[in-house]
């Protein structure tokens, strides 16, 4: 708990980003993030299509002040849907509100999302947005209910940590929803604590969704969670097509491939980007063993 705390601190403290930044995806964040470029990154998608898996990009990009600096992400996002449509990669997008200008300004960050999802569309593309930290949810969940008006190749995610996650949920039905523990670190007030009773919670909205007949994008990497889901979605005829799994690029990857060939939807979030800071702290917060990958960037050109 104190390492989880403790790099959940780091993940927002910007005088360490800045040093970090200075230099650049080592100690173990390049296994994690496929590159600063475009290009990398569409090598690296490319490269995971042809192992049979699907994919999801995300333009790292957090601590948004300016109106400047939200445009210029959208751009980025706008870019990267273009770069998938001239490369014929399998791969949606995914993105988060904040990066878009949330906190600058809301009525920009519609805009923002107004201008991916027509580009999306122009492509026949999907994007989802990621869910942030409690204190964005209601602005997220606000704002897709109002994109949702327009489009239709939008969804978001929902965090099973939360003691509301089923109730959102069921107000969501038939959206495509990925779920997710969640990443952040939560007040005792608004989400469970204890380990069990988020992972109870995240079986209990996956079934949900399912047997609503809702489609589920199951972000874990957790085998007992992905083995109870095939299980459960055998016992109550949910096919195949009803829903995907999703990791994150560079963990698991052996599990990754043994899933696609089992003949299920998985699909890699593939980060990429100069500003991957944040993106790499909470993930060594989760779990962290992930250290490993630190170490082995200390060690290794
Ligand atoms: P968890 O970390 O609870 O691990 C459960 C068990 O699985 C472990 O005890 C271990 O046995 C096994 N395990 C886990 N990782 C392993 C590894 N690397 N190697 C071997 N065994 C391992 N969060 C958020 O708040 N908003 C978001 O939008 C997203 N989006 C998102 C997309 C995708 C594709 C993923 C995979 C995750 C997210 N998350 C997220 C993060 C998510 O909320 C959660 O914090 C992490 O996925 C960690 O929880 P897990 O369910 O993976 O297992």
């Amino acid at each position: 708990m104190i390492t989880r705390n403790f790099f959940l601190f780091l993940s927002n403290n910007k005088f360490m980003k800045s040093k970090a930044m200075k230099w650049g995806p080592k100690f173990g964040a390049k296994h994690v993030i496929a590159g600063e470029t475009m290009k990398e990154a569409m090598e690296t998608v490319q490269k995971l299509n042809e192992d049979g898996l699907l994919c999801t990009v995300d333009h790292l990009g957090e601590f948004v002040y300016t109106k400047e600096e939200a445009t210029q992400a959208a751009d980025h996002c706008i870019r990267a849907l273009e770069a998938i449509a001239n490369t014929g990669v399998n791969c949606n997008l995914s993105v988060k509100l904040t990066s878009l200008g949330l906190d600058v300004d809301r009525n920009l960050c519609r805009d923002n999302m107004v201008r991916i999802l027509t580009k999306a569309k122009e492509c026949n593309n999907f994007v989802r947005i990621d869910m942030e930290d409690y204190s964005h949810l209601d602005a997220t969940l606000d704002l897709l209910n109002e994109l949702m008006q327009s489009f239709d190749n939008v969804g978001t995610a929902i965090q099973s940590y939360l003691h509301r996650a089923e109730a959102d949920l069921r107000r969501l039905k038939g959206v495509n929803l990925r779920l997710i523990k969640g990443a952040y670190k939560e007040s005792p007030e608004v989400a469970f604590q204890k380990q069990e009773e988020v992972d109870g919670n995240y079986l209990n909205i996956i079934k949900v969704h399912l047997l609503n007949g809702s489609y589920a994008a199951v972000a874990t990497h957790d085998h007992r969670v992905i083995e109870e889901v095939k299980k459960f979605a055998k016992e109550n005829g949910i096919t195949k097509d009803q829903f995907e799994f999703q990791m994150l690029y560079g963990f698991r990857t052996e599990l990754q491939k043994e899933i696609a060939e089992q003949g299920y939807k998985m699909r890699i979030y593939v980060p990429f980007g100069e500003d991957w800071y944040g993106f790499y702290m909470r993930r060594l917060a989760e779990r962290p063993q992930n250290i490993r990958f630190a170490l082995q960037g200390l060690f290794s050109k």
